[in-house]
């Protein structure tokens, strides 16, 4: 059974961005997460049956929007269902909120994370030109999408 745990402590800020630091080119830093977990977000982690956490997400409500901040799966987990897994259940709990609509944003490279966010119903609806900086290169534009709760 996977379940999602609330982040309320701010020390855990620090292995949140370790883990991610492992599983993207782009992750957030630890003063994102405590930012984050401190402020109006929503910080989950997504833990297994024996509590391991394979992932974290980060929603905020907006009066009836999710804006979807963040999402990742630890390296090891990933392409086993669990980031469909985790999407689901956030935009379940979402609709729970009383939530309408999910949005999003993506970077146009981010193939895994587009398809993702097909399969579970979003639609592309925008781009962001030039949105995302990069440490090295040129900027990159965001692609923004939503789905309906
Ligand atoms: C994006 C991410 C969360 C997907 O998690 P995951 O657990 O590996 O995804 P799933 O196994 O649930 O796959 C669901 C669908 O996503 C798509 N997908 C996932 N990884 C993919 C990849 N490497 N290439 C292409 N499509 C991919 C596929 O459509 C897949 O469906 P399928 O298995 O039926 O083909 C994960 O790759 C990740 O953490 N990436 C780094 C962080 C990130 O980019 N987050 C998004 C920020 S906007």
């Amino acid at each position: 059974m996977l379940e999602l745990h609330l982040v309320d402590d701010i020390t855990t800020a620090e292995a949140i961005a370790q883990a991610e630091a492992s599983c993207t080119p782009h992750p957030w830093s630890a003063a994102m997460y405590a930012e984050s977990i401190s402020g109006q977000d929503q910080v989950f982690a997504y833990n297994s049956a024996s509590a391991q956490t394979i992932g974290y997400a980060v929603i905020l409500q907006v009066l009836d929007e999710i804006q979807l901040q963040n999402i990742f799966i630890s390296k090891p987990w990933q392409r086993q269902g669990y980031g469909r897994k985790l999407l689901q259940l956030l935009m379940e709990l979402a609709a729970k909120q009383n939530c309408s609509r999910m949005l999003l944003e993506v970077r146009e490279s981010n193939l895994a994370a587009r398809e993702l966010y097909l399969s579970c119903g979003f639609k592309e609806t925008g781009l962001r030109k030039q949105y995302y900086r990069s440490d090295s290169g040129p900027r990159e534009n965001a692609i923004l999408m939503e789905a309906s709760l």
